[in-house]
């Protein structure tokens, strides 16, 4: 039994009722619970046909690069719920010779887009305007993005990795049981949106199997022809053209202009870790980089998991984080964000010098905290290591399940609607109750905020964690946990991905809990410190895909058992 475990046991039999999860799982008395174990490389994804890809490129002879064009495109295939075509994301990764980066392929606001698109003449936000039709799409960064970093680190030729894809596309996927449930969920709005014969309109049953013949040929043309077929080629024009005959706004000068864009990632330290993830327009790393960082003074450890210390404190750093987030944090080709500022110790400390262990910070009483610097701020996360030692952190969405709804039945995929990730009017809060402010308003050609956190941990300065997860707002705190299960209560990867999450944003200034794991005691805790809980409707708090290097070299997949997640490797 390691230690955190025997730490957990004991306060469990001293009844030291705080710690309420930690007594709940994983089993105190139970053997370490791993994942699967692979000697040389691995991918950790939202679909087990996608991980399988992914490795299968792999031992072709292709990299961590040509793997994450392989298992993006496959999750488009088997996974339309946030794989996409006409999605964006953020990859993060790190050489095995140390070398990290970033690439940027979040979608843009197209050149006619403005700040108030989406008001009526009264100036309220109109409801579902940004979220569902041919107005709520961005400009879509995935081929660009894929196909960017594939020729700049990739190894193979893009037809070669795009194959089996395509014959996946061909040959067909079965409908899972919790896919038949999502694809029923949202028939009538697909029909409603694309009309009654559209292709995801139709009845689709567990068990059946979906052969997507328009994606089929999609892909094919992309594989012949590159990037160039999406972004200026016959798939671009039917893109534009179907969007146009529905109101959209997307041109074929916006598909021209698209670029995927590198970017520095945000890196910093917790205690011994070096924690390398997602720069604006992502507020994922900033995000993480202040909330562990706010913790970091504290000894997590010996509160216990998920105690009531543990949450309070916790709580506490991320109520404060996100008000940053959602005032200073935009697209920084068009706001300055100053992210080293926000990440600053001393800033990061006095902002936690209102904290107080017995009673909650209202998040009235919290606002952006003042920091200087120069005037001048449905997805889907599939965590990848090569056997070189190459890593790739990669989230990418649609944003809500299935995006826009839009369905282009002629090229066989969904458009993304990222447009509600910018702030519509300031202080209204969009789909994830994400309050923004002028730093995230529409222009053309900006990035909206993203909270992708796809995130690299090093440990004594070797790869140590590939980690990421969906779940809108609630993607920075679940990666955020991830990190510190792993490191303050030496879980195993896959026990780290299983414990129970809860999740505070800031506004609305309330605490989630994952169904059913609130005791009555940590509850009648918090609220006796007047933390407002809001347990119940929160059925789960993320769907993280992550790897771990164990001390022997082998790789740990931690795929997560909230949804179908599953980890494959040789
Ligand atoms: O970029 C973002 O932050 C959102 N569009 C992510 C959406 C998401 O995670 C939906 N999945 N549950």
């Amino acid at each position: 039994m390691n230690k955190s475990k025997i730490t957990r046991s004991a306060a469990c039999l001293l009844g030291l009722q705080l710690l309420i999860f930690s007594c709940q799982s994983p089993e105190p008395q139970q053997e370490s619970k791993r994942g699967l174990i692979a000697e040389n490389a691995m991918v950790v994804s939202a679909r087990e046909e996608a991980s399988k890809i992914g490795v299968e490129i792999m031992q072709k002879g292709g990299n961590a690069f040509d793997a994450m064009m392989a298992t993006e495109m496959a999750l488009a295939v088997t996974f339309p719920f946030a794989g996409n075509l006409g999605g964006g994301g953020f990859a993060v990764f790190r050489m095995a010779n140390g070398e990290t980066g970033s690439i940027d392929y979040r979608e843009k606001a197209p050149g006619a887009a403005h700040r108030d698109m989406y008001l009526d003449e009264n100036g309220n936000v109109i409801p579902e305007l940004s979220t569902k039709g041919a107005l709520a799409s961005g400009v879509p960064g995935t081929i660009a993005g894929i196909f960017e970093a594939q020729a700049k680190y990739g190894k193979l030729d893009p037809k070669e990795v795009l194959q089996p894809v395509i014959d996946l596309a061909r040959n067909g996927f079965v409908v899972s049981p919790q896919q038949a449930d999502r694809l029923a969920g949202i028939r009538d709005v697909v029909r409603e949106v694309n009309g009654e014969e559209t292709f995801y309109g139709k009845e689709w049953n567990a068990g059946d199997t979906i052969k997507n013949l328009a994606l089929a040929e999609t892909l094919e043309r992309i594989a012949k022809n590159g990037r160039d077929e999406f972004y200026k080629g016959e798939t671009g024009h039917r893109l534009v053209a179907h969007l146009r005959d529905m109101g959209g706004i997307i041109t074929e000068e916006d598909l021209e202009a698209y670029e995927a864009v590198w970017r520095e990632p945000v890196i910093f330290n917790y205690k011994e870790l070096r924690v390398i993830s997602m720069a604006p327009p992502s507020s994922g790393g900033v995000t993480i980089g202040q909330i562990l960082k706010m913790v970091e003074p504290f000894d997590l450890k010996s509160m216990g998991h998920n105690s009531a210390e543990y949450v309070q404190v916790l709580t506490e750093a991320m109520r404060r984080a996100y008000a940053d987030r959602n005032y200073y944090l935009g697209d920084p080709d068009f706001v300055d964000i100053p992210v080293n500022e926000l990440l600053d110790r001393e800033y990061l400390k006095s902002r936690m010098e209102s904290f107080n262990p017995d009673l909650a910070t209202r998040s009235s009483d919290i606002a952006e905290g003042s920091v200087l610097f120069a005037e001048s701020m449905e997805t889907t996360h599939y965590s990848i290591m090569d056997s070189d030692g190459n890593a790739l952190a990669v989230t990418t969405t649609l944003n809500g399940a299935y995006g826009s709804k839009v369905y282009l039945d002629e090229l066989g995929f969904f458009m993304n609607n990222e447009m509600d990730d910018f702030s519509s009017k300031a202080g209204v809060p969009n789909m994830f109750g994400l309050i923004g402010a002028e730093a995230n308003s529409i222009a053309p050609g900006k990035r909206m905020l993203s909270s992708m956190t796809p995130t690299l941990v090093e440990r004594d300065g070797k790869l140590w964690m590939i980690v990421g997860t969906p779940g809108g707002s609630t993607i920075i705190t679940a990666v955020a946990q991830t990190i510190l299960n792993a490191y303050e209560f030496d879980m195993t990867m896959q026990e780290a991905v299983e414990a129970p999450r809860f999740h505070h944003q800031w506004l609305p200034d309330q605490v989630l809990f994952e169904e059913n794991t609130l005791d009555s005691t940590l509850l009648q805790i918090l609220t006796a410190k007047k933390y407002l809980i809001n347990e119940g409707r929160t059925p789960i708090i993320g769907s993280v895909d992550a790897i771990m290097v164990l001390p022997d070299g082998k790789l740990e997949g931690g795929a997560d058992p909230r949804r179908e997640n599953k980890a494959a490797g040789y």
